[in-house]
């Protein structure tokens, strides 16, 4: 039996952080040891709330801490255009069934590697900013890291803005504070999530599934393809998963190892992840992904869960 991989799950709940957590859960080899809320998609006030009502639908019982209110430097940007007001619009979801963790997001993330017998790895699907804070608060934790598996960036372009992608937007700061930590780091970018797309059939196909959490992650990619239709794309780009596809499915991935340098004073490229193989790699980064073992791995996975 393959030792359990203890995770941290930081997001900004947002449909696709949520299809992560779906994910995670599923996967006999994660053992979610923690889940953080970041300010990205929508305020901190409401990606709180979003994280306490998926880990309920989900039945995640790991302790859930709010995040720091407000990236490192810059001001709070949101995306409601894609996420709606709630930051997870769509399906009504359960009220919460556990009250928030007493602590926040790095004491909790700090607690959790402390006490782990084996090095922890954090699945950051939002804005970098609870990271960087827990790596500058307790760079001695580093060690108890084993890996950072995140969404986020695009060597070769961006989404919110033509060179960045909006979870390194949201706080280029703290994504240079996590590229520049030593930590090993899978990323996943655009380059890679932009090809991890999921078609009405395939929301028809996790639908069938039949059980509660199926017919909620076909009505979360029904919203979340919606604002992408309209964009010209011809399915949902399903971004966060690929995060933790990374873990449990690297088999589906086409990576390769770079150094990813991250632009924080750009006027028309603040937030860029610039990729290249002139310094030592920093980080794997995904290109590829095998689209119709990525749909069916999530098919599978919604199936795991019962039919309440
Ligand atoms: O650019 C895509 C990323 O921004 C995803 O993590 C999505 O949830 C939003 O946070
Ligand atoms: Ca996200």
């Amino acid at each position: 039996m393959n030792k359990l991989r203890p995770v941290i799950l930081d997001g900004d709940p947002g449909h696709d952080d949520a299809i992560a957590w779906m994910l995670a859960k599923a996967s006999p080899m994660l053992d979610i040891r923690a889940v953080t809320s970041v300010c990205g998609n929508q305020t901190i006030e409401k990606t709180t709330c979003n994280a306490q009502r998926v880990c309920t639908l989900l039945g995640i019982r790991a302790p859930v801490a709010m995040g720091k209110p407000a990236p490192l430097l810059a001001r709070p940007m949101n995306a409601p255009s894609v996420h709606g007001q709630s930051g997870l619009d769509g399906p009504v979801l359960p009220e919460p069934n556990a009250p928030l963790s007493p602590l926040r997001s790095v004491a909790l993330m700090a607690k959790v590697l402390r006490e782990s017998e084996t090095p922890v790895t954090i699945v950051p699907t939002g804005p970098l900013t609870n990271v960087a804070a827990l790596l500058l608060a307790h760079p001695e934790l580093k060690p108890k890291i084993e890996t950072i598996s995140l969404m986020g960036g695009g060597i070769t372009h961006g989404n919110w803005t033509p060179a960045a992608e909006f979870n390194i937007l949201v706080d280029p700061e703290a994504a240079k504070t996590v590229f520049e930590s030593g930590v090993p780091i899978i990323m996943s970018g655009l380059d890679v999530t932009e090809r991890a797309l999921l078609f009405p059939a395939d929301f028809e196909r996790i639908r069938r599934v039949g059980n509660r959490v199926a017919h909620v992650v076909a009505d979360w990619l029904e919203f979340f393809y919606g604002f992408h239709r309209e964009l010209g794309y011809a399915g949902a780009p399903v971004h966060d998963p690929v995060a933790v596809v990374s873990l449990v499915r690297p088999d589906l991935l086409t990576s390769r190892p770079l150094c990813v340098e991250i632009e924080t004073r750009g006027e028309y490229c603040r937030g860029a992840t610039v990729g290249h193989d002139r310094a030592p790699a920093n980080a794997l980064v995904n290109f590829d992904i095998d689209r119709g073992g990525f749909a069916d791995l999530l098919v599978e996975a919604v199936g795991t869960y019962g039919e309440e």
